[in-house]
């Protein structure tokens, strides 16, 4: 089935993503959304628009892939979902009108709001639910938090998440550090006095990240209205980590 396309955002994650989408025969993208739809132009010769529904209305219907920066998000998913596309939510730093407009955005279509599109994420996410459910007396957790320098929100979607699955420990510290061209590094440490656990994931480059949003646009042009997070996808494909409660 083929998959349409529209992608928010052309910087380091909207190219990551439209360079995987090129190599998938059976994903057409439809338009790109910027802030300066004039600035260079992207391959494939791809419509570059600063308007969401100047985008939208290139196709019938289809998945958004926002990867724009959080701030002013609630507009554009408000317009996605009175479009009825789907939408893969991947910006960061979204604040609490994003957050409404995600839900009410979500009694209309199908919407994976996935503040990490790694399949590694989820599974660190995994393993932390099982430490989070078995605290040893006394331990302690904090987290660490590692980004490229253009990096603009601290802490990270992900080391929110990672300290949401932490709330039984009590609220867990979380250090942001940001420098040069690190692509995306979570750690959590849950020490005691004389032994700790480590767990870190890593990403190499942000091709894990862009996979990861098509698996979700697959996901999502397939699901009924609803909120969805990167968990139903991997398990929608028969992997996975269970879904979290
Ligand atoms: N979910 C994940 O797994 C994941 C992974 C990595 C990053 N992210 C998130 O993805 C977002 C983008 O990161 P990045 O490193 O790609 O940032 P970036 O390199 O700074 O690129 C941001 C892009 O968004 C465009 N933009 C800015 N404001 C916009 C608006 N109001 N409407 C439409 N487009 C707009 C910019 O347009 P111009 O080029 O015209 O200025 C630019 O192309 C961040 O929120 C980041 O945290 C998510």
């Amino acid at each position: 089935v083929r998959l349409d396309l529209v992608v928010i955002g052309a910087g380091r994650m909207g190219r990551a993503v439209l360079v995987a989408a090129s190599r998938d025969p059976g994903i057409a993208v439809h338009a790109v959304v910027r802030r300066r739809p004039e600035a260079e132009r992207l391959p494939d010769g791809i419509p570059c628009l600063g308007d969401v529904d100047a985008a939208l209305a290139r196709a019938a219907a289809g998945v958004v892939v926002d990867v724009a920066p959080g701030t002013g998000a609630s507009d554009r998913i408000a317009r996605v979902a009175r479009a009825g596309w789907a939408l893969v939510e991947g910006a960061t730093g979204l604040d609490s009108g994003a957050e409404a407009a995600l839900t009410e955005a979500s009694r209309r279509v199908a919407v994976v709001v996935a503040p990490n599109l790694s399949p590694g994420a989820a599974l660190q996410r995994r393993l932390l639910r099982v430490l989070a459910e078995a605290r040893e007396p006394g331990w302690e957790a904090g987290i660490l938090d590692r980004h490229h320098a253009g990096k603009r929100d601290a802490p990270s979607g992900t080391a929110r998440l990672l300290a949401e699955i932490l709330a039984p420990w009590g609220e867990v510290p979380v250090v942001s550090l940001r420098q040069g061209g690190v692509v995306g590094e979570h750690t959590v440490h849950a020490a005691g006095t004389e032994e700790e656990i480590v767990l870190t994931h890593r990403v190499f480059s942000r091709s894990v990240f862009a996979a990861g949003a098509l698996r979700a646009a697959r996901f999502a042009a397939a699901a009924a209205p609803g909120r969805y997070v990167m968990e139903d996808v991997l398990r929608s494909e028969g992997g996975g980590a269970p879904a979290p409660a």
